[in-house]
């Protein structure tokens, strides 16, 4: 088979929550150590999908590299890049698309979700971002993707378009496989039925790799569980008290069934300063040197700069081997 690679991506908009965290960049650090080729991009063309401030974006990818970089990904095991800075990226979408049909996108539900975020009114590059993913990907002949279930979608129209061009035009591009998260999806901290999310409106609802202990001290005070002042997980029933217990057996490492033994007798307005207490100091390394990074533009800048060439070194010999198949 393929030489084994592995690609992600990751956007630019904002500083990123614990969900992504505990949910994505907690695992893409491990696989740096597992795999031999490695690549994580920070997919601004992505992020304009949707209306951008060019300061922010700007602002927003050196803040997302440096965050990367204090999770733990390192440069020397993982090629980080900024997605814009290989044109590639662009010129496989372009071909890709030309073999992808409008209903099949159409029935992507997240076109729907951000399409009506926007009055119905979603761009064309919204439409079309899944391609762009999708050439995201092959552009590496990657073989392993990282996704979370919201992307499994995704990835599957990634590998019919990989079957499709296979097909037309001979057998190029390795078939990716998922690597599926193990771990549980950490919910909003005001309304649990639905995901932490960067996009919630709501001040407290999410947890930011860069909240001060105070911060994060006062949204799990805050935090939206139920009368019942006892620690139990049960996620069906109680669904607030059980993403506390989710997220502290997340950051420590202990079992659920464990932390509610350990919690026995505890009132949970307690059990809340223990979950923050646990989440400071899981975060505090993270912050501490992100905060270290945050002050040195030129080292980010080099990171990416170095990792946009060595992205370009691979992506560069493919896009011509596919402009040769097509008949370019
Ligand atoms: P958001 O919904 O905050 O915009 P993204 O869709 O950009 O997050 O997700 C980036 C990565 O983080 C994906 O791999 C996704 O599965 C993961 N992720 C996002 N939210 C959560 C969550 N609440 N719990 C666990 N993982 C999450
Ligand atoms: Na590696």
């Amino acid at each position: 088979g393929a030489e084994p690679r592995v690609f992600s991506g990751i956007q630019p908009t904002g500083i990123p929550h614990l969900g992504n965290y505990l949910g994505a960049l907690q695992s893409w650090v491990h696989l740096q150590e597992r795999y031999h080729t490695v690549l994580y991009s920070i997919v601004d063309l992505h992020s304009i999908t949707v209306p951008q401030d060019p300061g922010t974006l700007r602002q927003s990818v050196l803040d997302m590299a440096a965050c990367l970089l204090a999770c733990g990904i390192s440069p020397a095991q993982s090629c980080i890049f900024q997605q814009s800075q290989v044109a590639e990226h662009a010129e496989l979408a372009w071909i890709l698309s030309c073999l992808t049909s409008m209903p099949r996108l159409r029935h992507l539900p997240q076109w729907k979700v951000k399409s009506q975020r926007q009055n119905n009114e979603g761009s064309v590059g919204l439409f079309t971002y899944p391609v762009l993913q999708a050439a995201d990907i092959l552009l590496y002949r990657a073989t392993h993707v990282p996704v979370g279930d919201d992307q499994v979608q995704h990835l599957e129209l990634t590998q019919d378009t990989a079957r499709l061009f296979n097909r037309l035009y001979g057998d190029f591009f390795p078939i990716p496989k998922a690597i599926m998260g193990t771990s549980k999806k950490i919910r909003s901290l005001r309304d649990p039925s639905s995901k932490m999310s960067k996009s919630d409106p709501h001040k407290l609802a999410t947890v930011r790799l860069t909240d001060s202990p105070e911060e994060i001290v006062m949204k799990f005070r805050k935090a939206v569980t139920d009368f019942t002042s006892e620690v139990t997980y049960d996620p069906e029933g109680r669904p607030g008290v059980s993403n506390l217990v989710a997220i502290h057996s997340a950051v420590t490492g202990l079992s659920a069934e464990e932390i509610v033994g350990r919690s026995r007798g505890m009132e949970t307005a307690q059990y809340k300063l223990a979950v923050a207490e646990a989440v400071i100091q899981k975060l505090r390394p993270i912050r501490e040197e992100m905060h270290r990074l945050q002050k040195d533009r030129g080292y980010l800048q080099g990171v990416l700069r170095q990792g946009a060439q060595r992205a370009k070194e691979m992506a560069a010999p493919v896009y011509d081997s596919v402009c040769r198949l097509v008949g370019f």
